[in-house]
């Protein structure tokens, strides 16, 4: 899953993130996952977007997590195995596993050295509670480590890491996630929503440049991991909202005509031309329903902040209905 580390060449890299890249800077509209921002450096520098006055979804999830433990611990009970998904710092994980007394907890992060790093710290607080932390892609359906089927699941996915893909593929992720949990599975899930624009530009693009470094950091790891002789500096962190798809767009714009190498192919931009690394959609609390519906989630209970700025939705497996 990783990349992995080889004396003699460096870093070799994760064969699905070569394939990515090489296939996604040959398009006409050069564009590439935003799951690869996720090596060491661009975990630690989401976990420093977090703390960034601009940006509003980790502290008003964090304020609702805690508002609400309460009701979330009288729905869930206790003793259910928590299995998070895209789990990064497991930051707002004590203020779930406090309320809810859970049998165990499984973690799941593509960013592998980080995930490690995360479960030892959270390890020293919970010291009686089984963590086994999984690295994988949690678009697929993923084996549980077998102490998860201590108690029944509850999904974990914070963050609105959901907006990130596009309404179908968030579809499938939701059921994947459904899959890899099984069929009496709750989840408690985080979507960002629509707000006024200049709230939502300013998360993406912060006065201290922090999500510019976490964004142009994707060159530097394909530079390290893939060969590449990317010319970072020409580079310039770009964000956009793209009203027709609900949705923030981050791109890496040329700022000049740009050739370059990556895993010994060719590549060239023209000036202005962008690399498209990230989308962020946001979801009415009626787009969120529907969304969790299509793809085999009831939504049982749900709050959102006074300002309806973000929305946590608790759901149950409901396989669809033959009138569906
Ligand atoms: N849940 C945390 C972190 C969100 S950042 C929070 O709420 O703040 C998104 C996280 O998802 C990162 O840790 C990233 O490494 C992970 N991630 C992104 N795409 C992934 C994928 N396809 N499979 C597994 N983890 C993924
Ligand atoms: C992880 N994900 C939900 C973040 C977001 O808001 O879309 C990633 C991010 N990109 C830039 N800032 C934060």
């Amino acid at each position: 899953m990783s990349a992995t580390v080889d004396a003699e060449a460096g870093v070799r890299a994760d064969p699905a993130f070569r394939r990515d890249v090489l296939r996604g800077l040959a398009q006409a509209q050069k564009a590439i996952p935003a799951r690869w921002f996720y090596d060491l450096r661009g975990s630690e520098l989401f976990e420093q977007i977090t703390e960034l006055p601009e940006y509003y979804p980790t502290r008003t999830e964090i304020a609702l997590l805690k508002q609400h433990a309460a009701d979330i611990a009288a729905y869930v009970g206790r003793g259910r195995a928590v299995v998070e998904f895209g789990s990064g710092s497991s930051t707002k994980t004590p203020l779930l596993l406090h309320a809810i007394a859970p049998s165990a907890y499984v973690p799941i992060d593509i960013s592998g050295e980080f995930l490690r790093d995360s479960a030892s710290r959270l390890a020293a607080t919970f010291p009686d509670l089984p963590i086994a932390p999984v690295e994988g892609d949690f678009t697929r359906p993923l084996a549980l480590p077998s102490m998860a089927g201590a108690g029944l699941p509850l999904g974990f996915f914070p963050g609105s890491t959901i907006g990130n893909g596009s309404a179908f593929s968030s579809v499938d992720l939701l059921r994947a996630m459904a899959e890899t949990l099984g069929p009496d599975a709750l989840l408690l899930i985080g979507i960002d929503r629509r707000k006024p624009l200049a709230v939502l530009l300013s998360a993406y693009d912060d006065a201290v440049g922090v999500t510019a470094a976490f964004n142009l950091n994707l060159l530097v790891r394909i530079n390290n991991e893939l060969d590449g002789d990317i010319p970072v500096e020409r580079f310039r962190h770009r964000v956009s909202w793209n009203d027709g798809q609900n949705r923030i767009e981050m791109h890496l714009a040329a700022q000049d005509d740009i050739a370059f190498t990556v895993a010994g192919q060719r590549f060239a931009m023209r000036a202005g031309e962008t690399i498209h690394t990230e989308n962020s959609h946001k979801y009415s609390r009626d787009e969120a329903l529907l969304l969790l519906r299509a793809a085999g989630w009831q939504v049982e209970e749900d709050w959102a902040d006074d300002a309806g700025w973000f929305g946590l939705y608790l759901a149950r497996r409901s396989p669809p209905s033959i009138q569906d």
